[in-house]
């Protein structure tokens, strides 16, 4: 199987280092190939998101990425409208061993992938700036129908659907619909639906009230980053961009410049995020085996400075080598 691998800007390079040297060292059918995308390739080459590297994306079974920098719109959002990888699925699990807000959290957040405000249909005209916020039936669809089919395989047992259907009357009420109806196929899932502002109000007082969240686009960019704060931050947030033919693997966090370069960075994020890589392939065994070298490691007090330890990035990474 080939695997794009495109490490991008700040600390996506420190991270996805991280990732490879466990990635390489398990003894699976897999052929990294690597890529350049993001900033550094703009000022190199004049396109955030080389034809080359799109191109290699198209022909590779997945694609394993880091985090992009000021193009980000032109790199990671472009692929996943580019690959159609219309669900997001982000898994927000507390680990023991971490001073986080709460404990013992389990959420995982579905985003529309592939429309929204995010779309990229902006015009200015006299000092007049408009984005088109574009919502499809066939995409809200979709993606109702993908958070509850992992609902359904995951042994989850609520879906929430996020929304502001009472000041955006047609995108957000479209969205809203379509979760209620795709709901009834799923009799033996609760459903049930917040506005997007309270549902941050009962993420930060009372997150277990969630299992399953189901949401735009721009509203899932947002959520994710929120609820990743309450397990202890965005070095520890994996996700999994799932479609039809393609998925893309990359942690929630993006280039982090303000401590790239300094080799403090938290590999968990990225890690994980290849462990979601491994069990989309089917590689279970090796993906918990990962996993868990990292919850031990955490657990046994070796942490990088994002969750109040010392540890350098490749610190940490051996930690996690020698735990496998
Ligand atoms: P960010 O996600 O890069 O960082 C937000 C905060 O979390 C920072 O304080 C950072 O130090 C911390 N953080 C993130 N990942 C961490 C990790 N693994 N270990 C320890 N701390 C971590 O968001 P920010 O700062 O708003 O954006 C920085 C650059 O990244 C911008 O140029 C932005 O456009 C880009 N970006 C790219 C994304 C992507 O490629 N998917 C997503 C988000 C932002
Ligand atoms: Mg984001």
């Amino acid at each position: 199987m080939r695997i794009a691998v495109i490490p991008g800007d700040g600390i996506g390079k420190e991270v996805m280092n991280a990732a490879m040297i466990l990635l390489e060292n398990l003894n699976l059918p897999f052929k990294y190939e690597f890529y350049e995308a993001g900033d550094e390739a703009l000022k190199k080459y004049g396109k955030a998101l080389p034809d080359e590297t799109l191109e290699a994306c198209k022909k590779s079974d997945a694609v394993l990425f880091g985090a992009a920098g000021e193009t980000a719109a032109d790199v990671i959002v472009k692929l996943r409208q580019e690959l159609d990888v219309f669900a997001n699925v982000r898994p927000i699990k507390s680990i023991k061993g971490v001073d986080s807000l709460y404990k013992d959290l389990d959420v995982v957040i579905i985003r529309e992938n592939t429309e929204c405000l995010y779309k990229g249909i902006e015009f200015e005209i006299d000092g007049v700036a408009q984005t088109l916020r574009v919502i499809t039936k066939k995409a809200s669809e979709r993606i109702a129908r993908f958070a509850f089919e992992f609902a359904r395989k995951e042994k989850r047992k609520k879906v929430t659907s996020l929304h502001k259907a009472n000041v955006m009357k047609k995108t957000c009420g479209l969205f809203r619909d379509v979760c209620r109806e795709v709901a009834k196929d799923y009799p033996e899932i609760s459903f049930n639906e917040y506005y997007i502002d309270a549902a941050c109000l009962y993420l930060v007082m009372d997150p277990y009230r969630f299992d399953v969240i189901v949401t735009t686009n721009m509203f899932g960019d947002i959520v994710s980053d929120l609820a990743a704060g309450l397990i202890g931050g965005l070095g520890l947030a994996p996700s999994a961009n799932i479609g039809e033919r393609y998925a893309i693997f990359e942690p929630v966090h993006g280039a982090a410049f303000d401590i790239a370069g300094k080799g403090i960075a938290n590999p968990t994020a990225m890690i994980l995020t290849a462990c979601m890589m491994l069990k989309h392939f089917g590689f279970r065994d090796e993906a918990s085996r990962i996993e868990k070298a990292v919850e031990d490691t955490i657990a046994s007090g070796l942490k990088t400075r994002d969750l109040g330890g010392n540890l350098k990035t490749f610190e940490f990474t051996r930690e996690v080598v020698k735990r496998i």
